[in-house]
């Protein structure tokens, strides 16, 4: 689905990825676990086309695509939720998702065909408050809202930077119930994560960055064992 080769990428002339080599297979989800400041979004802004690629190639199935502007990758499939979200926070709703489900209409032949009432359907909260500007939300309910607005591009690829970090245990539940879902599905997803009980639960396998180095790779069978998980968390991420 997704791959990136000897990728190096930055802020203006200086790098913070340095070879990255990850690979997204079909219907597979990839977590990327690591310490605050080891490029995790960097590397997701430079997937999505939001930096520049300094060095290698990045190929969404076999194409390269390192040159193609962020838009230009949304239209081959990419959709990504942000850390921090950025939604419209002043506009409501019923806006935000309109504006997202009118750029995903453009795509054509897609695999994973999310329509508003389908999103409604997976936050049902959502039906009650499609007036209110989501500025007012709280931050799982904005979670929620830039999950629904990245399906409605109709993804093939959902990267989600950090979808758990700073909410309440219960909805980082919701949140990861859905995530399951959208595996269940075949949705390919690139998952980062601080925290390793939850990515583990919401991929595959894992990939473990850095200071801008891939620098460890969990297969499922370590990946998915409670023992590895601990360690991980004490070698890389302080606990
Ligand atoms: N806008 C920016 N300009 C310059 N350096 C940045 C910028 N954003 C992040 N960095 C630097 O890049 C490195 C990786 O940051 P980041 O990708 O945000 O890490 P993570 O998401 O893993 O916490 C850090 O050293 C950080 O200081
Ligand atoms: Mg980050």
């Amino acid at each position: 689905m997704l791959s990136t080769y000897q990728l190096t990428a930055g802020y203006g002339a200086v790098p913070v990825l340095f070879d990255v080599e990850i690979e997204i297979r079909a219907s597979e989800s990839v977590a990327i676990i690591g310490a605050n400041g080891a490029g995790k979004s960097t590397l997701v802004r430079t997937i999505c086309g939001l930096l520049p690629t300094m060095a290698g190639c990045i190929e969404k199935e076999g194409r390269s695509i390192e040159t193609l502007a962020a838009h230009g990758r949304a239209g081959l499939g990419i959709a990504v939720v942000l850390e921090g979200r950025h939604l419209f926070g002043e506009l409501s709703l019923e806006s935000n998702l309109r504006i997202a489900e009118a750029q995903g209409r453009k795509r054509k032949d897609v695999r994973f065909d999310f329509s508003f009432d389908d999103v409604l359907d997976l936050f049902p909260f959502m039906r009650a408050r499609l007036d209110a500007p989501v500025g007012v939300f709280s931050g799982g309910e904005q979670q929620m809202v830039a999950i629904g607005r990245a399906l409605l591009l109709k993804p093939d690829l959902l990267i989600l930077d950090e979808p758990s970090t700073g909410l309440a245990p219960k909805v980082v539940r919701e949140i990861v119930q859905v995530i399951q879902g959208l595996r269940r599905r075949g949705m390919s997803l690139l998952i980062i994560e601080q925290h390793v009980g939850v990515a583990a639960e919401c991929s595959d396998r894992a990939y473990v960055l850095a200071l801008g180095r891939v620098v460890d790779q969990l297969e499922p069978d370590r990946w998915h064992n409670r023992a590895t998980t601990d360690d991980l968390a004490k070698a890389y991420l302080g606990g």
